[in-house]
């Protein structure tokens, strides 16, 4: 964490325990904003509406710096990032300052990687904001696996390879195994997108596979989907540990019969018109 960050951190938690300048201000309001998977151009237009008004930002460390550009310099950013192994703010802290924050009459913009209700933990803050009687919007946004299968080409149903498709967490609580219902997901013809897999590939080919999912199914990688640095790999549910074995990075693992049409030759298509109108 930068030091700029630290303190802004520091001031925001004072701000949250003496309720600011609560009596003399209106109450303000929270939106939890999903920022989509990285690329600007991904970004839906009221969330870029919304993030022009915001008067303080609480972000994750998936939003990047291009987006988080597009806010007013105006507005405070505080930087929550979380990870499996280092949490900046405790989620509770992250609920209390978000209520504290509009309490105090601030125009409150809680910004996500994709969407705020895809893993994003987006229902336990509009919770804490209900609970508080504090007004809370929800913006969508797209979600890694969208941005993944956009990029790759290969659609997450298709008639004849996927009837269905399912989005599942490859973390299990405390790093342990995820419990999952492996005999669905072992269903021929059905997605299965897992986030924060990376981790857990071996495992999860092993569940698979002894629930019955043919080891030659076809499966997909996608490394910072829309990101600079994108990377796809494109391989089948019994070579998935092997070939995904020493890449980091924010990445999404789809496994299905569908994925025999991804393509990791192309070029990733990262483009952005804020980008090129920079040069
Ligand atoms: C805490 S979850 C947040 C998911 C997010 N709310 C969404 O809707 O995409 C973090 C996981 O999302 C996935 N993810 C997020 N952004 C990604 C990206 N640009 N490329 C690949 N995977 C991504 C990875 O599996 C990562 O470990």
């Amino acid at each position: 964490m930068s030091r700029q960050t630290a303190v802004e951190n520091r001031k925001s938690r004072l701000i949250a325990l003496r309720g600011g300048a609560r009596a003399s201000r209106e109450k303000g309001e929270v939106w939890l904003v999903g920022a989509g998977p990285g690329d600007p151009e991904l970004l839906t237009i009221k969330a870029l509406r919304v993030l022009k008004g915001a008067e303080v930002i609480l972000h994750d460390g998936l939003v990047s710096d291009e987006i988080l550009s597009l806010a007013p310099t105006s507005a405070q950013r505080i930087n929550v990032a979380k990870s499996k192994s280092r949490h900046t703010l405790p989620q509770e802290e992250i609920n209390r300052l978000l209520v504290a924050l509009a309490l105090d009459g601030r125009r409150v913009v809680r910004l996500k990687g994709g969407d705020p209700f895809v893993f994003g933990r987006g229902g336990e803050e509009l919770q804490a904001c209900r609970e508080a009687g504090v007004d809370c919007h929800v913006v969508p946004g797209i979600t890694a696996a969208l941005a993944a299968c956009a990029s790759a080409g290969a659609p997450l149903t298709h008639r004849g390879l996927a009837q269905s498709a399912t989005i599942v967490t490859g973390h299990g609580a405390g790093g342990a195994d995820p419990e999952l219902d492996w005999a669905a997901l072992a269903r021929p013809n059905h997605t299965v997108a897992i986030y924060m897999g990376l981790s857990m590939a071996a495992v999860i080919a092993v569940r698979l596979t002894a629930a019955g999912r043919d080891p030659a199914t076809p499966a997909l990688v996608v490394v910072n989907a829309s990101r600079d640095g994108e990377q796809r790999i494109t391989t089948t549910l019994g070579s998935l540990a092997a070939d995904v074995a020493g890449v980091r990075g924010p990445a999404v693992l789809i496994i299905g019969e569908a994925m025999a049409l991804a393509d990791a030759t192309t070029a990733p298509l990262v483009q952005s018109v804020l980008r090129e109108a920079a040069r």
